[in-house]
């Protein structure tokens, strides 16, 4: 039976770029509610000067709650080595790593060249202590640069793969279309096969489900979405929430594709998100319309 794995990025991803501050506590009850859903994997925060995202502050506190949770993968987010340290020393089991393919973004985002965060990648993985993604930001075009050679995406997917344990390409501002995903998706594991895994796209212009779908029909089984569609970068101007749980669960199971995740239940974690930002706008239509007369996940 066809299966695909979720990885929940909300607490980073949507908390990041959120109006309002989820307090420590709660961010711990949400990411045990996500997890009693049935995701198996989840980016609890980032690794970032406190100034710069005062939302993440608490990650090593965040990250060291949900490592206690049985069977959970706890990724977090890094723009550098110290960021690296600070999570291998908090604990995580993953360290994920945003490199721009586009050169104005990788400026403003961490401040360093895409070729420069490559090798500030490198470092982290002759060091280790985690398992690390190398996620191509901008893989599908950028705010600030416009377009973004696709010539760029493959170069720095190869390069990261050298080093990486996993390689993602990420529509960070939400400019992807289905027919480009499936190209560059190809493109990119011909040359660096199995080693690309994970697709994070985010819903700007509404089509973060149907370039899912289309990932997954070039054999993607790495999604990454954010719950409520919350989410955006604060360093890419007009970036903003990512593809959503709550619907890209409920197109996978309607489809016969096990994703292990408890639409009812994922719906409770919903509740403990929304009563913890109550006044943050959150999006998704099957929380909103239910689910189907009849539907039974399997
Ligand atoms: N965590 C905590 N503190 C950090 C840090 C980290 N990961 N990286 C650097 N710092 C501290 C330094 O120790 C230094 O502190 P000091 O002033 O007390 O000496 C200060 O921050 C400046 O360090 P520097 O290396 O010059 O960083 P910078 O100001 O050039 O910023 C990044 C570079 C990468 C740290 C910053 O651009 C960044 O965090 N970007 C990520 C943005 C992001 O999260 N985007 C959304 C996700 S895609
Ligand atoms: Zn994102």
């Amino acid at each position: 039976m066809s299966q695909v794995h979720i990885c929940e990025v909300g607490p980073r991803d949507g908390l990041q770029n959120a109006k309002h501050l989820m307090s420590t506590d709660a961010k711990k009850a949400w990411i045990s509610a996500l997890a009693a859903a049935g995701l198996r994997e989840i980016e609890v925060g980032s690794f970032v000067p406190p100034r710069l995202i005062p939302a993440m502050a608490d990650t090593a506190e965040v990250v060291r709650h949900a490592i206690g949770i049985p069977s959970l993968k706890v990724v977090a987010l890094a723009p550098n080595l110290k960021g690296f340290q600070r999570a291998v020393e908090a604990g995580a089991h993953k360290v994920t790593f945003p490199v721009s393919a586009s050169r104005a973004h990788s400026e403003s985002n961490v401040r360093m060249t895409p070729e420069q965060m490559v090798d500030e990648v490198r470092k982290c993985a002759e060091l280790g202590g985690a398992e690390i993604e190398g996620a191509v930001s901008t893989a599908f075009g950028c705010t600030m640069q416009g377009s973004v050679p696709e010539d760029d995406v493959v170069r720095i997917a190869a390069a990261l793969a050298q080093f990486c344990d996993a390689v993602a390409l990420a529509d960070t501002v939400g400019y992807a279309n289905p027919a480009q995903v499936r190209r560059i998706f190809s493109r990119v594991r011909k040359e660096i096969g199995s080693k690309l895994e994970g697709a994070h796209f985010h819903n700007t212009r509404g089509l973060g489900l149907a370039n899912a779908l289309a990932a997954y029909e070039e054999g993607v089984r790495n999604f990454d979405s954010s719950m409520g569609g919350l989410g955006g970068c604060p360093f890419a101007p007009g970036a903003s929430g990512n593809v959503i749980t709550e619907d890209l669960v409920f197109m996978f199971e309607a489809m016969g594709v096990r994703t292990g995740i408890e639409l009812q239940r994922l719906f409770k974690a919903r509740e403990v998100l929304v009563n913890a930002i109550p006044d943050e706008p959150v999006y998704g239509h099957t929380p909103l319309a239910g689910l189907p007369k009849g539907f039974r996940q399997q």
